[in-house]
């Protein structure tokens, strides 16, 4: 989605105009400023309390001046999802990092390259991965920082912390003299998928529990093994509102800067905590359909929380933003590329809206919506007060790699079209 540049609302003399979301061309990404601020206090809060780092995940924001400020309330370093955030990162001084993606054996040249002018540490769950690692680093002569993802119930990977392969794979990096064994990691993704407060104490303690045991059994095995980072961190266990237990070192949270619709419907948020919506214009009404701006190219097409509610849609509008009131009888049915189709009801504010009419939409997914935009307006009410760049460049070198792959393997190719 390309926004209206900055430029178009400058006076002559170069001073900003004065601008307002109704001014806005849509479907725009807007950030209200102050719940923004209230959302990365809050969780700098939880941080300090429990005595515990907070290293956020910025692939929700991928967004500089939203790191800025998650450093200026107490972030010790960040958290990434791709090397191309890692290079943002490290190329604006943010050198403490963490890829928390386990490590593809094709992103070793690059994580290499970054982790020798940064202090990146990458993540692993298998042998391939370690052992492809240790012979990277010994090539380029340089020590790399390894954490190991482990499974505390999500089962989408990590290691089993119960299985003795667990500890070959930590056993392995420690002996590695390339490779230094910085920590364990995990992340509990199962808490999207609960059902109220005590379903989400469940995972919460879950989460915890099972990463201070393997700790524990890493250190029982060997002092060598013990961990210095014990790093846990999804947005719905840490905003439940519990103590987080000795033995966590680390927090590493990202949604909740935003949060979204799937957050409000599993209690994480309140409606009024929402900070990122979509601001998008009715194109038709059609009785009982209307048509807005706003499709799977503004929104994303996350099925958000239909464990909870399996007719859910696409997000949820607000009636009244400063309220947190969402409308009732009323559903983003579906949606195609630029199209947004909503169902009203007899009983919807929206039955009679008419062409032109500005909605507010609750995004299912966040991050997802976030990293579809290239900028945000960040708004104050309903003055626009700046905007922020979403820096979601992806891995240049991949395409750099796969040029000189092919010129490499032009017989390969020759080979295969002839068969
Ligand atoms: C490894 C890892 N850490 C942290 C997070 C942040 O989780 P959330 O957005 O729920 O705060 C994620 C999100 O997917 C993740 O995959």
């Amino acid at each position: 989605m390309v926004h209206q540049s900055t430029d178009t609302y400058m006076g002559d003399n170069g001073r900003q105009l004065s601008m307002y979301l109704s001014d806005l061309v849509t479907p725009a990404t807007v950030i209200d400023r102050p719940r923004l601020l209230r959302n990365i206090e809050r969780m700098s809060v939880k941080a300090a309390l429990n005595d515990v780092s907070l290293r956020p995940h910025i692939k929700t924001h991928k967004c500089l001046e939203i790191v800025h400020l998650q450093q200026k309330y107490g972030a010790k370093g960040f958290t990434v999802s791709t090397l191309a955030e890692a290079r943002v990162l490290t190329g604006n001084g943010f050198e403490d990092l963490i890829l928390a993606v386990p490590l593809a054996l094709g992103w070793i040249p690059t994580a290499v390259e970054i982790a020798s002018e940064s202090n990146l540490k990458v993540l692993v769950d298998s042998q391939d991965v370690v052992r492809a690692l240790h012979s990277a680093c010994r090539e380029n002569d340089i020590q790399l920082k390894v954490m190991m993802k482990v499974d505390c119930g999500y089962h989408r990977c990590g290691v089993d912390p119960e299985s003795p392969k667990s500890i070959d794979i930590a056993q392995e990096i420690v002996d590695s003299p390339y490779l230094g064994f910085e920590g364990i990691l995990t992340h509990a993704g199962h808490s999207y998928y609960t059902k109220d407060s005590s379903d989400i104490q469940r995972v919460a303690s879950q989460e915890q529990h099972v990463m201070i045991d393997f700790a524990r059994r890493l250190t029982n095995k060997s002092s060598d093994l013990t961990p210095e980072t014990v790093s846990i961190g999804s947005t719905p266990t840490m905003m439940y509102d519990a103590p987080i237990k000795e033995g966590i070192t680390e927090i590493r949270p990202g949604s909740y800067v935003f949060f979204d619709y799937h957050q409000l419907a599993i209690g994480s948020c309140k409606s009024r905590d929402c900070a990122l919506t979509v601001l998008s214009s009715v194109l038709g009404n059609y009785n009982t359909h209307i048509v807005v701006d706003a499709g799977a190219t503004a929104l994303s097409k996350d099925r958000g929380p239909v464990h909870l509610y399996p007719d859910c849609g696409y997000g949820r509008i607000f009636t009244d933003y400063n309220n947190g009131a969402i409308a009732q009888d009323t559903l983003i049915e579906g949606l195609s590329q630029e199209h947004g189709t909503v169902l009203v009801g007899n009983t919807s504010p929206l039955r009679k809206a008419q062409v032109g009419h500005k909605v507010r939409i609750l995004p299912n997914h966040s991050c997802l919506t976030a990293n579809l935009s290239d900028s945000y307006y960040v708004a104050e009410g309903e003055e626009i007060v700046d905007t922020w760049l979403v820096r979601s460049e992806r891995e240049l070198t991949n395409i750099n790699d796969r040029q000189s792959n092919s010129e490499t393997s032009d017989s390969d190719s020759a080979h295969l079209s002839d068969t």
